[in-house]
């Protein structure tokens, strides 16, 4: 059976992991394909809260297989420390399998992001300072660590001092700081290592064969559209394709495996780092939307960047992940607001522009173009049906929805498992 794929339509954090742990109830597997722990994923059951960052959303339930495909790059010490502290909340990993070629992140890449955003001043882009830009970096150039080699005890000295070494000289000469201590770091990554091996399986063939032989297949994208290395605000985006067809390169997969895809956006617009944000309020309403919305980074605690929805993004993200439904997030941070406003276009240079710019810097000075809709007022968690949410609020649903050009199939009311309407 061809699977589902979730995937964030805005700047990332729309709430895919509450989604992902939703559908993982009925799904046989759970697939990361992209990215790293710069993902924070955040699934609330009951009164336990788990911050997912790379392994997938899917490990909640135990019989779900859950993938770290080929396109994700991990950190040895991330994953260990994630993977302990699900334990010590007696979750079991075994259903955990991380595939031979991802790319390692070693501690260079993490100095080295560190180092090259300092290096950057005020044109920083505001990376979640994991390595995750130097490690696919490694990987575009072919001298990057894979978990093969990782894992293989012949040759991650070899790897180590060979990589490490490179590196070292970077640091050194082209930003004077000390070199790592490559020794240290080889003893420290052996038991990484040995800790790792027993997840290491070739998992294209599992997604494959589940997808061959009728399984629920779920893919779990990170990050958001905009954040995609083509297709968002570049240069403030990642270093992955966060859009739906990243998924089939990062999960060894061809697209007829995939039949539907879900694209999650809140009922307005957050960004953490920097880049460009036509929306984004500075006021009172923004601070309002922050607050009442917890939009506070996952992985990193910063505070998120708030704004009105844009409906040029949805429309966007509907066009180039090919979108079958939309799950409208996040609507109860609005609860309270005399006025909501979409935008609809931008101005540019005069001129009235309704599709989302490839060049940046268009929208450093765009005007966003508002429709201004009836607010809505009192605790909506509580609602079950569609038909219960008051009409001013279903108003703007639908106007959201005809603006993108994509059905609103599911609608989220509260942080938890169970703050979610089908329509
Ligand atoms: P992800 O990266 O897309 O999985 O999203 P994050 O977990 O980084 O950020 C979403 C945040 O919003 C988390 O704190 C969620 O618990 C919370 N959340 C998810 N859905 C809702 C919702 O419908 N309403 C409210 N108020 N919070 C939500
Ligand atoms: P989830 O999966 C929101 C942002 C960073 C920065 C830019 C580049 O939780 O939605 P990186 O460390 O990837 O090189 O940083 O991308 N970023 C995210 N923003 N949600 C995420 O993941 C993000 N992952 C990276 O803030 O602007
Ligand atoms: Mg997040």
């Amino acid at each position: 059976m061809p699977g589902k794929i979730v995937i964030g339509a805005q700047w990332g954090d729309e709430g895919k992991g509450k989604y992902i742990d939703i559908f993982a109830k009925s799904a046989d597997m759970v697939v990361r394909s992209q990215g790293g722990n710069n993902a924070g994923h955040t699934v609330v059951v009951g009164k336990e809260t788990y911050k997912l960052h790379v392994i997938p959303s899917g490990i909640l339930y135990k019989d779900c297989v859950n993938i770290i495909g080929p396109g994700v790059v991990v950190d040895p010490e991330s994953i260990l420390t994630e993977i302990d502290g699900l334990q010590q909340k007696g979750i079991s990993t075994e259903q955990l399998y991380i595939d031979p070629r991802c790319h390692v992140i070693m501690p260079w890449h993490l100095t080295l992001d560190a180092l090259s955003e300092k290096s950057r001043g005020n044109s920083d882009i505001g990376t979640t300072k994991k390595g995750i830009g130097p490690c696919y970096m490694d990987k575009a150039e072919r001298s990057g660590i894979r978990m093969h080699d990782f894992i293989n005890p012949d040759k991650l000295k070899t790897s180590i001092f060979q990589a490490g070494a490179r590196k070292n000289e970077m640091i050194t000469s082209l930003y004077h700081e000390s070199p790592l201590d490559l020794d240290i770091i080889f003893e420290k990554y052996c038991v990484f290592a040995d800790r790792l091996r027993p997840f290491v399986k070739d998992t294209t063939v599992m997604v494959y064969n589940a997808v061959k032989s009728d399984k629920n297949v779920l893919f779990e994208g990170a990050q958001g559209t905009l954040l995609d290395l083509d297709m968002g605000t570049y240069p403030y985006v990642t270093s992955s394709h966060p859009v739906t067809g990243g998924s089939c390169i990062g999960s060894g997969i061809g697209p007829t495996a995939i039949r539907e895809c879900f694209g999650v956006v809140k009922a307005y617009t957050t960004r953490v780092g920097k880049g460009p944000f036509p929306t984004e309020l500075f006021d009172e309403i923004g601070d309002y939307i922050r607050e009442r919305g917890f939009e506070f980074g996952t992985t990193t605690g910063r505070a998120r960047r708030t704004g009105w929805f844009d409906a040029v993004i949805a429309r966007y993200s509907v066009r180039v992940n090919g979108l079958t439904e939309l799950i409208l997030n996040k609507i109860d941070p609005l609860s309270g607001l005399k006025t909501l406003k979409v935008c609809t276009a931008y101005k540019i240079n005069g001129k009235i522009v309704s599709e989302f710019p490839a060049d940046f810097s268009e929208l450093e000075h765009c005007e966003p173009i508002y429709e201004e809709f009836e607010g809505f007022d009192g605790d909506i968690t509580i609602c079950k049906t569609y038909a219960e949410l008051p009409a001013s609020l279903r108003k703007y649903v639908e106007a959201i929805e005809e603006m993108a050009g994509c059905p609103i199939r599911m609608i989220g009311t509260g942080p938890s498992r169970d703050n979610v309407i089908c329509r």
